[in-house]
């Protein structure tokens, strides 16, 4: 049996795909990336990924019907026989068709403590809400936004002088820690999921 083929999806900087690539590279995650999909033409985190010799594919999204666009990354992943497929700062919902192909195995990283603060500008929405803790998480997708059985969450401080730059720096350093830690666990298979939860077996 081979190596398990990772496939991650992004739109633009980058790191959490980087974090995940350092972490193969040392070994620390038994896993090859397979392909590298970005959305974005412009995404800095297509070239970062052909400088590390990655295969890279821009599938522009400008335009296209959820479901065609979708059909065109699938067959993409599948070609590239992507067992698991990592969105990192992948901005679009992913449609019913996409889901399907790929069940229980789509991971994406969210920056607040799910489900609060769903949706974009996460850190800022915990910052103006007031919180005092908020920080990331790692789930499965399904249909919905920010909404799967969810993996893994690290828990980071807001501090009274923080601004959404810096609570955003705060949360993902721990984003970075705890999506390998999830892909690890989703390569190991000791867990199930039962309902919403996602049990270590
Ligand atoms: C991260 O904050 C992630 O949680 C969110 O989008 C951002 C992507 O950042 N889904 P990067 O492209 O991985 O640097």
């Amino acid at each position: 049996m081979g190596m398990k083929r990772l496939g991650i999806l992004l739109s633009g900087r980058g790191s959490n795909f980087e974090a995940i690539a350092d972490n193969v590279a040392k070994g620390a995650i038994p896993a090859e990336i397979a392909v590298v999909i970005s959305n974005n033409p412009h995404a800095a985190g297509l070239e970062k990924a052909r400088h590390r010799g990655l295969p890279a594919v821009c599938i522009p999204s400008k335009g296209m019907e959820r479901e065609v666009y979708d059909r065109l990354v699938v067959a993409e992943l599948q070609r590239r026989q992507v067992d698991l497929v990592c969105l990192a700062g992948f901005m679009r919902l992913l449609s019913a068709y996409f889901i399907q192909q790929f069940r229980d195995r789509i991971l994406n990283i969210h920056p607040a403590l799910l489900p609060a603060f769903p949706g974009l500008e996460a850190q800022r929405q915990a910052l103006e809400h007031g919180v005092k803790i908020t920080g990331c998480s790692v789930h499965f997708v399904d249909e919905y936004l920010d909404a799967g059985p969810i993996l893994v969450q690290a828990a980071v401080e807001v501090r009274d002088d923080d601004t959404v730059d810096t609570l955003s720096a705060r949360i993902l350093a721990q984003e970075h820690r705890i999506y390998t830690e999830a892909v690890n666990l989703v390569l190991s298979e000791r867990f199930r999921i039962e309902g919403r939860r996602v049990i270590r077996t």
